[in-house]
């Protein structure tokens, strides 16, 4: 194989657009493109003004665009010219046929995967980014090199980025995983994967082993720390029946360097495109190798976060005198994390769903995500609006539900809201981002996640 010069990414999402940003900007001497099969997508980053939000990106892509990192809509012209394909399609779960609703749809994949063989004129590399099911490289291995042709090296490189902290976590990753086959060809494809990345990356934190291996480290990963989520929060309703405060029990619990303190914030659970569809991902591959009990393990760390929600409406619907019905409700946050217009799986959607349910009149405000909550809640219709001022959503309204702890909302003037609002005021902090005590004092009826509730008499 001649030494790499192109690199091309198809797929310019969350993973890939951030990927070849930052690659582009640490690897000058080489020359980026990214395609997409979404048109507005493309014009939005080339325009220098990505389509997606992080913190970061416009700057860097800014440094970049244009420089050593190219946008293009010929994917076949770029297959052609490139000698290293990442592939970052979506792979959303099945929603139909076999495994619906559990394995991942790898219809965009094997789509990709024809194309980059039809235009696969010289030897490659194909490097696939987004989380795929253990043994999808190997599926991909062998469409790209059925019926001859230039050989076709296929590596596994799970990308571990969280949204809203995906530039930080591109420059300063806490490990990089290449997966590979143990041939002559497969080591070096491995190693120029390797080269690429020890631009920025200190060598002891790039990993290498056998494929299979690292398509499913990256399954693992996210369901272990999925499951640390609903372990916390299957603890926070006997807090709250016990006066037990979650955020003490967590402290006391992540002091332990064995298990350590990210990743036990209480809530109303974990949304974004990852988790639940890795989760269920990994119970569909237990299930289908006859391990029930493992899929049943895992399973009910979906099971929990979804608990989780219906819990948080119970909640508020005993609490506001068992009745919703006309109340206003000003739902804060609609992201599924703070710093991301991203609502992909957002416990929002959910919860505003059962708010409708119980005919309540919902309100969402959110710095970032209206455009999707509109597009997440269309059919919803008149019950719910959207309103990006705060003060504004929660002027008339019953109670206020914080699902999203966007740093604005604790700098809000809650006395003024409070002030707006009908009374008794209630306020449920599905995030624990609040001062509980304070809003207590201006007044407030509080129901934090985990903690026993502030209620005047
Ligand atoms: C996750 C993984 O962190 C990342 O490594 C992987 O590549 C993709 O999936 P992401 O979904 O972007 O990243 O966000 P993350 O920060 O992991 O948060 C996921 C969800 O869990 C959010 O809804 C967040 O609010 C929730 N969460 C996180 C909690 O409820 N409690 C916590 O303690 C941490
Ligand atoms: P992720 O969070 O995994 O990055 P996204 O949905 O944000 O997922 O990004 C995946 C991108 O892949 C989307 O922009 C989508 O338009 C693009 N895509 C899907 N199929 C193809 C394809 N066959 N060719 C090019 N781009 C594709």
């Amino acid at each position: 194989m001649k030494p790499i010069q192109t690199i091309l990414c198809i797929g310019a999402g969350y993973v890939g657009g951030p990927t070849m940003v930052v690659m582009a900007d640490r690897c000058p001497e080489y020359r980026f493109l990214l395609t997409d099969i979404n048109a507005d997508r493309l014009r939005a980053w080339q325009s220098g003004d990505p389509p997606i939000y992080e913190p970061g990106l416009k700057e860097l892509l800014a440094r970049i665009l244009n420089r050593n990192l190219f946008f293009t809509s010929d994917a076949d012209a770029a297959i052609e010219e490139a000698d290293l394909i990442f592939v970052s399609v979506n792979t959303p779960t099945k929603t139909f046929g076999q495994g619906a609703g559990l394995a991942a749809d790898l219809q965009y994949w094997e789509k990709t995967a024809r194309q980059i063989k039809s235009r696969a004129h010289q030897p490659k590399i194909v490097v696939e980014k987004s989380t795929v099911p253990v043994r999808t490289a190997e599926a991909m291995e062998r469409i790209l090199n059925a019926g001859g042709g230039p050989r076709i090296e296929v590596l596994s490189n799970p990308e571990f980025l969280a949204e809203g902290t995906a530039i930080r976590d591109l420059l300063e990753p806490d490990r990089v995983l290449i997966g590979g086959p143990n041939t002559p060809a497969g080591r070096t494809a491995i190693e120029a994967l390797v080269s690429l990345y020890a631009h920025w990356v200190p060598r002891e934190k790039i990993l290498t082993m056998d494929v299979w291996s690292s398509e499913l480290a990256k399954l693992a990963a996210n369901a272990f720390l999925a499951q640390r989520i609903s372990s916390i929060n299957a603890l926070t309703g006997l807090c709250e029946m016990t006066g037990a405060d979650i955020t003490r029990v967590a402290l006391a619990v992540g002091m332990d360097r064995r298990i350590g303190p990210r990743f036990l914030e209480a809530g109303v659970g974990f949304g974004g495109s990852c988790f639940q569809k890795d989760v269920l991902n990994l119970v569909y591959l237990c299930e289908s190798q006859g391990l029930p009990d493992a899929a049943r393990y895992w399973r009910q760390v979906v099971e929990m976060n979804l608990e989780q929600r219906r819990r948080f409406v119970r909640q508020m619907v005993s609490r506001l005198f068992n009745t919703l019905v006309d109340k206003r409700i000003a739902v804060f946050g609609f992201a599924f994390k703070p710093d991301t217009g991203d609502t992909r799986e957002s416990p929002a959607i959910s919860i505003c769903r059962q708010l409708v349910e119980e005919r309540a009149r919902v309100v969402v405000t959110d710095p970032r995500a209206l455009p999707n909550a509109q597009r997440d809640l269309a059919d919803l219709g008149s019950a719910v609006t959207f309103d990006p001022d705060p003060y504004h959503a929660a002027e008339g309204a019953h109670a206020v539900a914080l699902l999203t702890a966007w740093e604005e909302y604790r700098q809000l003037d809650y006395r003024r809201i409070f002030q707006n609002m009908v009374q008794p005021a209630s306020l449920f902090d599905g995030r624990n981002a609040l001062d509980h005590q304070q809003l207590f004092e201006i007044g407030f009826n509080v129901y934090p996640t985990g903690k026993p509730p502030l209620i005047h008499d």
